[in-house]
């Protein structure tokens, strides 16, 4: 009974969410662009870039991996091991990982598969511990955003240095690095949206406009 409601309550705020996080990707987006939605849930976030772009002229494709594929996606999706990526390198332009590094006990080993199939950016979204009683708060906006869909949640969450060493590591560049973000209804942003939120969005380190620079 807890699932349903749990699933009811979220849904706008959801809804919110995701034409928020399409605003901030879409301008990194080019027509003919090819875009890998990894850990992509039910699908939308890949679905809503899909639709907002062809909007505004882009033609691009958008496809999914997941390593428990629910069924029914809007975007054809890709399953796996949940380890390597069944891609060859540089695969996509973009690659999105939203909300998915914080699931995943090797959250770098993660990220180097991202950054292998991208010949362009990543785009990360996730979480960060950042004001009073952060890991509360994100804790529990994390718990009630997986439980009705029974994904595994361990509560483990970077500060903002932590993502900044994680990237510099990564030999990731940030085209655009946004470190409060507006996600939810206003009020339950108060709580849960705002310094909890990060997105970065990145050149990869084998992208051709670093090899171009570097000529
Ligand atoms: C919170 S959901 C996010 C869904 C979607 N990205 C979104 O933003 O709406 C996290 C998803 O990541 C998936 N996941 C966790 N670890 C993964 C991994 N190593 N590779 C691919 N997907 C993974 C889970 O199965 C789950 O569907």
């Amino acid at each position: 009974m807890l699932k349903p409601l749990l699933a009811r309550l979220h849904a706008p705020v959801y809804r919110r969410r995701l034409s928020v996080l399409t605003e901030l990707i879409l301008p990194h987006l080019r027509d003919g662009d090819t875009i890998l939605d990894v850990g992509c849930g039910a699908g939308t976030l890949g679905a809503a870039l899909h639709s907002q772009a062809h909007a505004r002229g882009m033609d691009v494709r958008v496809e999914g991996l997941e390593r428990f594929p629910r069924g029914g996606e809007p975007i054809p999706v890709t399953p796996y091991d949940g380890k390597s990526f069944p891609f060859a390198n540089q695969s996509f332009d973009l690659v999105i990982v939203a909300d998915v590094l914080h699931h995943e006990s090797q959250p770098e080993a993660l990220l180097r598969e991202c950054i292998r199939v991208s010949k362009r950016r990543v785009a990360i979204k996730d979480h960060q511990l950042w004001g009073p009683l952060a890991k509360m708060r994100v804790s529990l906006i994390d718990w009630a955003a997986n439980a009705p869909y029974g994904v595994e949640c361990l509560y483990r969450y970077n500060t903002p240095l932590q993502w900044e060493s994680a990237l510099r590591d990564l030999r990731l560049t940030p085209v655009a690095l946004h470190r409060s973000i507006n996600l939810y209804p206003v009020g339950f942003n108060f709580l849960f949206g705002r310094r909890l939120q990060y997105l970065a969005i990145c050149r990869v380190p084998s992208s051709l406009e670093e090899n171009a620079g570097a000529l």
